[in-house]
């Protein structure tokens, strides 16, 4: 491996932002952008409803074809780092590709509106982060606007998610008592100026907090006695910042500010990527693979189908996981036993594909596929042979059972639901022991019901009536030699098994579970899935 390959490798910084919708995900990905030059900053706001008026018309396009939503992948630089955001989409679109997406970063961003807190999706998708064990770097967001207690939040982060915090900075008031944040570190004071929304570039006026005229003067006697106390009080309570903890995912550092205004943010940014790492070593049945002592290696996250419905053609996008990636180069798809060059590789933006000749561990491609890969599968060089561990399967939340209207059709609707279901868009289950008379159908998000009706319909001519059914929990039976027709749940619990014939069992309420769980010594469930 040449000095040139380590380099580009160690520069590049792979994360996601998770959040609640409406938590201002958007906006700070936008002024993240705006630092690293990809938009400038006139036409960030009039931009901003055109942009997003692009990505939701490709949406709206994908919804049309049936074909599950974008998650796109956002490159640029900033400060010698080349930094990948790949974006997890939200409201109706969240699937299971949504959590996928975490498959592929090496760290996590969560935003919170401050005047909310800790809110359901943020919760959902911090779980697999703590699975994964990745760093967690928090945005509390909208501190112009009236923010609950500082120090109440920060509990709610520690009870609810069960990490540790520590604040970087520390807003002084909020709302139209905003001004500014005090940067524990530098152990200064950052003066807030009203960008307008973000339309003009704000003022940095630096105070240090010893010089305590400055102080007084810049953000009022009030609020310099508040923070002053607040600081003590800080010193002396919250956890104490240590990097091998954040690193593990044990505490998050937490920072203030209002990524509508543009307050905060490159302040987030320059310290995010100061703690946050390098290409992440990965796991594969060999051992660990490093990044750059390791020829090229990637793994399968999502699969989008038919974005030419006249081909039935697909998209595998992919991380790469250690080494360089050249367009003419063979590698190995392991689970296919196959060497091959990868098909118009292209990096994916929004409705934006660029064909790319090369990218280096820590990059997302999209490669053309012609119904080979599938999630998961590890692509190697040609000389090597190993596995990547698998992406877990993760809960649906909501259940359907599907008939097929037409009886006569049953092969074409079996092929059509097991295809989709191949490619990660729904999970199928059946009834207990019995054959596919009866075929539940289980989702991430609504939005997935769509499309997989408009699927079948269009792509197998098969029409289907979904029944909606009232499970909200499944979980994953991980006990290997357990007679689970001998369980005993509760009257709404129902046994179901996997299209392997693994058994997982379906509830109606959270409470059940722990009922079951409760009856049953010895039984361990598990919220994910093994593929
Ligand atoms: P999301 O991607 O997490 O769903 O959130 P998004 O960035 O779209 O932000 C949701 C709303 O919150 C937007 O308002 C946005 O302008 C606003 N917002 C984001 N960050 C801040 C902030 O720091 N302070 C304040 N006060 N508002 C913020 P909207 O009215 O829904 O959209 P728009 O008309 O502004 O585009």
């Amino acid at each position: 491996m040449t000095d040139n390959y380590a380099k580009e490798i160690n520069r590049r910084r792979t994360f996601a932002i998770i959040s609640h919708p409406d938590a201002g995900k958007t906006t700070l990905t936008e002024k993240l952008l705006l630092y690293g030059g990809a938009i400038n900053l006139a036409g960030s706001v009039k931009g901003k409803a055109t942009a997003r008026h692009a990505v939701s018309d490709w949406m709206e396009i994908e919804k049309e074809r049936g074909i599950s939503v974008t998650s796109s992948v956002l490159q640029f630089e900033y400060d010698g780092f080349c930094i990948n955001i790949l974006d997890t989409p939200g409201h109706q679109d969240f699937s299971e590709d949504t959590y996928r997406t975490l498959m592929a970063a090496d760290s996590a961003v969560m935003v919170i509106d401050a005047s909310k807190g800790v809110e359901a999706q943020t919760r959902k998708l911090f779980k697999v982060c703590v699975m994964r064990r990745i760093p967690i770097f928090t945005f509390i967001n909208k501190m112009d606007r009236d923010a609950g207690d500082t120090f109440d939040l920060l509990d709610e982060i520690e009870k609810e998610l069960g990490i540790d915090t520590c604040p970087v900075n520390w807003p002084i008031g909020s709302g139209k008592g905003f001004r500014g944040v005090y940067d524990r570190n530098k152990q200064a004071v950052f003066l807030y100026s009203d960008t307008q929304k973000g339309t003009r570039e704000g003022e940095t006026t630096e105070v240090p907090i010893g010089e305590g005229d400055r102080l007084f003067s810049a953000i009022g006697g009030d609020a310099a006695d508040k923070l002053l106390g607040e600081i003590e009080l800080l010193d002396g309570a919250s956890a104490e910042f240590d990097l091998e903890r954040v690193r593990a995912g044990q505490l998050t550092p937490v920072f203030f500010g209002s990524a509508l205004t543009n307050f905060g943010v490159e302040m987030f940014l320059r310290y995010f990527l100061e703690m946050t790492t390098t290409p992440l070593a990965r796991k594969a049945d060999t051992g660990l693979i490093d990044p750059v002592e390791n020829g090229f290696s990637a793994f399968v996250f999502k699969i989008q189908a038919n974005m030419n419905k006249a081909h039935r053609d697909r998209i595998a996008f992919m991380r790469i996981c250690s080494g360089r990636f050249d367009a003419s180069m063979e590698v190995r798809h392991v689970q296919g036993d196959k060497v091959m060059r990868l098909s118009q590789p292209q990096q994916l933006m929004a409705d934006e594909r660029k064909i790319l000749s090369e990218a280096y561990a820590g990059d997302i491609i999209g490669v053309f596929d012609p119904g080979i890969f599938s999630i998961g599968d590890t692509l190697c060089m040609p000389r090597e042979k190993f596995r990547y561990e698998g992406i877990p399967t993760f809960a649906p939340e909501h259940f359907a059972r599907v008939r097929q209207l037409d009886t006569m059709k049953r092969k074409q609707f079996i092929k059509g639901v097991t295809q989709i279901a191949q490619e990660g868009a729904i999970q199928i289950f059946q009834e207990f022991n019995t054959g596919m008379e009866e075929i539940i159908v289980g989702v991430v998000g609504v939005l997935q019901f769509d499309v997989l009706k408009y699927r079948l319909e269009n792509e197998y001519n098969v029409e289907i009536r979904l029944e909606p059914l009232p499970y909200e929990h499944i979980r994953w039976i991980e006990n290997k030699d357990l007679d689970v027709a001998k369980l005993t749940g509760t009257s709404d619990m129902k046994k179901i098994q996997d299209l392997k014939g693994n058994p997982l069992l379906l509830f109606v309420n959270a409470w059940s579970v722990g009922m079951t769980l409760e009856r049953n010594e010895g039984l361990v469930l598990s919220e994910f899935g093994r593929n």
